[in-house]
């Protein structure tokens, strides 16, 4: 329903196949709250039940993507220290150990690499921590040229929790993340994208990126989505699986795909020198 009324998002449809999500927390740079994230979770559920749409472009401001998980909002979530026997009555610290682990802070966060319908993360400015990690959970990233990414949790006396250590290292490789890990440091979008974090620094101008990110987008949604789906739980698998499994997925869901009404429009339009009309069956 896209009357749902978000107080840290804008929704928008700049193509009837598009779900435009735009964090929008400007005063802590859209650092994520428990509040943002349930957001974005309820603006998925959305953007997956409604069959006009058929990718998501999630995006932030100029001046920040997202500038990782909401410090203030974690900075009570106390650590327990190696606990002595007489310790072991319930301090505070014990309690928020036991309350996060419980929890699985963090855990739901994933909700992003559940979608079914591709994701895109349009990014300009910082993309720290979580932000790093959050546009790593997308399946494209394009990036401003101002955008900045960084995974400086090292200074914050934690590790990533959100997929960092494993994702950017699948993304850029061992050395590279460690790094930027150990260290803290940031990078450019021109690194980002010869270290191949990101598909490609896109455009000069404010909003360039978001708009870049809207046609690819609708590029997506304009191709039969049984395929488009297909596609991506392969190219996803391949994070999974061994090569012989990972082809062998391919294989089967390359023959499902002939079971569709796509596949027989898509091959007939080829061969009568036509656009195909996909119906999505
Ligand atoms: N959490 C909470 N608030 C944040 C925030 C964050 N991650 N990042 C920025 N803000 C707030 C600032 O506190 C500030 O608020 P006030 O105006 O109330 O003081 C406001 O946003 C603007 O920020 P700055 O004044 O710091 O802006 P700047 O331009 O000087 O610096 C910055 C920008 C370099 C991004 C800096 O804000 C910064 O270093 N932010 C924290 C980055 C970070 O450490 N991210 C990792 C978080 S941990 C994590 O994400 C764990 C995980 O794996 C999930």
């Amino acid at each position: 329903n896209m009357s749902t009324h978000y107080q840290n998002l804008l929704i928008s449809r700049p193509d009837p196949a598009v779900l435009l999500i735009t964090l929008n927390r400007p005063k802590a740079l859209n650092a994520l709250n428990k509040a943002l994230i349930t957001e974005i979770h309820q603006a998925l559920d959305q953007a997956e039940n409604d069959p006009e749409i058929g990718s998501i472009v999630l995006t932030g401001s100029e001046r920040a993507f997202a500038a990782g998980a909401d410090i203030k909002e974690m900075k009570d979530k106390k650590c327990t220290p190696a606990i002595s026997h007489e310790k072991m009555i319930l301090t505070n610290d014990v309690i928020s150990v036991a309350e996060v682990y419980k929890s699985d802070f963090l855990h739901d966060w994933s909700r992003i690499t559940r979608m079914r319908k591709p994701t895109i993360a349009a990014v300009s400015g910082y993309a720290l921590g979580g932000g790093c990690e959050l546009a790593m959970m997308c399946d494209i990233i394009l990036a401003s040229p101002t955008a900045v990414f960084g995974q400086p949790e090292i200074n914050l006396g934690i590790i990533p929790g959100a997929g960092g250590t494993q994702r950017l290292t699948h993304a850029i490789g061992k050395s590279r993340a460690m790094e930027l890990i150990l260290t803290g440091r940031d990078i450019t979008a021109q690194m980002a994208e010869a270290w191949g974090l990101v598909s490609r620094v896109v455009g000069d101008g404010e909003g360039e990126v978001v708009k870049e990110a809207v046609q690819v987008a609708s590029t997506i949604a304009s191709k039969g989505q049984i395929a488009i789906q297909a596609a991506k739980e392969a190219v996803n698998a391949s994070y999974q699986l061994q090569l012989e499994e990972g082809l062998r997925l391919e294989r089967r869901l390359f023959h499902s795909l002939f079971a569709t009404k796509d596949q027989k429009e898509g091959m007939t339009a080829f061969a009568e020198k036509r656009k195909p009309v996909f119906t999505h069956l």
